[in-house]
């Protein structure tokens, strides 16, 4: 089956090339050349495609992310509604985001980012300190990552809180939220928040003023999900204000983060590439695999997502 590399952003056959072996011969891995035409592609590999990229393949019947987002590719205003979009899901990932968000909420509750001001000033001095009970974290978002996210910090004895579209069973360490009414009555009770939604047209600017406004005064972001999420100047003014005391950012409108941007010099926030966790490409491979197969035998591919729900 023939498949084609298509990326503005990365060198995908570079990336693909250490699973080759996994990935063996079965697939025809070929470059995506603009203006010609291959009625053969079946499957491709995508990560921010240019506008015009799918208009040249005809047969084309899946696109496979190289992560778990798969905005970038819905965006693409040539993939046609028929196209299945499918996603990583990977537990190894889920891992690598709890470790970050996991640092980040420990970094807020045991007040590192002052004891980093105070050393450069060389003061030793005890700060006041909180236990892990005395800090409640929701999530924005209890799918893959968010679930492991929220168990990894319950483990830890925070008071963990979950926001999903839908109603969920959670256990007993962790309480559920959903809907508008739910974001409110979650975010009252909010001192860290951590965002790892999918981005979609309900989500957009979804990190703004009046959810800051909602938290505990003091409280503290964690942006893993989408630039999108974000309204900036709300951050800005929340973290002036005091309302929020602190911001661990990995993802931004704009990535590259520009260098003139007002993020880069702040103070209280935390600025990362896009690298809260790097997806392995044994897991992209898998998925390749599994969504070849998954097209030759006339299945859905495994974690295909709802083109209509946009994740
Ligand atoms: P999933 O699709 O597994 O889970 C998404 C969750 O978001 C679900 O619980 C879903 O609710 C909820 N959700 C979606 N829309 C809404 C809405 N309108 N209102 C309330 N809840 C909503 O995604 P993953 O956990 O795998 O990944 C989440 C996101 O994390 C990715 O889309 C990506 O943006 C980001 N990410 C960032 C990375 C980084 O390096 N910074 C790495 C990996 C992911 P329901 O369960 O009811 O459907
Ligand atoms: C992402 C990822 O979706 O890295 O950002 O998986």
């Amino acid at each position: 089956m023939r498949c084609a590399l298509v990326s503005t952003r990365l060198d995908l056959r570079r990336y693909l090339g250490a699973a080759s072996g996994q990935i063996g011969d079965r697939i025809e891995i070929v470059d995506h050349r603009p203006k010609s035409l291959d009625a053969d592609v079946r499957l491709a590999v995508a990560w921010h495609p240019p506008a015009d990229a799918f208009e040249h393949y005809p047969n084309l019947q899946a696109v496979c992310s190289i992560g778990a987002g798969v905005d970038n590719i819905i965006a693409c205003p040539s993939l046609r509604p028929d196209i299945e979009v499918i996603r990583v899901v990977d537990p190894a990932q889920a891992q690598m985001m709890s470790g970050f968000v996991t640092w980040h909420v420990i970094w807020h509750q045991r007040r590192f980012g002052s004891y980093l001001d105070q050393q450069r000033h060389r003061i030793w001095q005890r700060l006041t300190q909180r236990a892990a009970q005395d800090v409640p974290v929701a999530i924005l978002g209890y799918g893959e990552i968010g679930q492991r996210v929220a168990a990894d910090l319950a483990v830890l004895g925070f008071p963990v809180m979950v926001w999903s579209r839908s109603a969920k069973l959670t256990p007993p360490s962790i309480r559920g939220f959903h809907g508008g009414v739910g974001l409110d009555a979650m975010l009252g009770e909010t001192e860290v928040l951590v965002n790892l939604l999918p981005l979609t047209p309900e989500t957009q600017g979804i990190l703004n003023r009046k959810r800051f406004c909602r938290m505990r005064r003091g409280g503290y972001l964690i942006q893993v999900g989408r630039g999108e999420h974000l309204v900036d100047e709300d951050l800005l003014a929340a973290l002036e204000s005091g309302q929020l005391d602190g911001a661990a950012l990995d993802v931004f409108a704009a990535e590259p983060l520009p260098p003139a941007h007002p993020f880069w010099r702040h103070p209280k926030i935390v600025v990362t590439p896009h690298d809260a966790c790097e997806v392995r490409v044994e897991a992209v491979a898998t998925t390749l695999v599994a969504t070849a197969d998954a097209i030759r035998t006339g299945r859905r591919p495994p974690h295909a997502i709802d083109r209509e729900r946009g994740y």
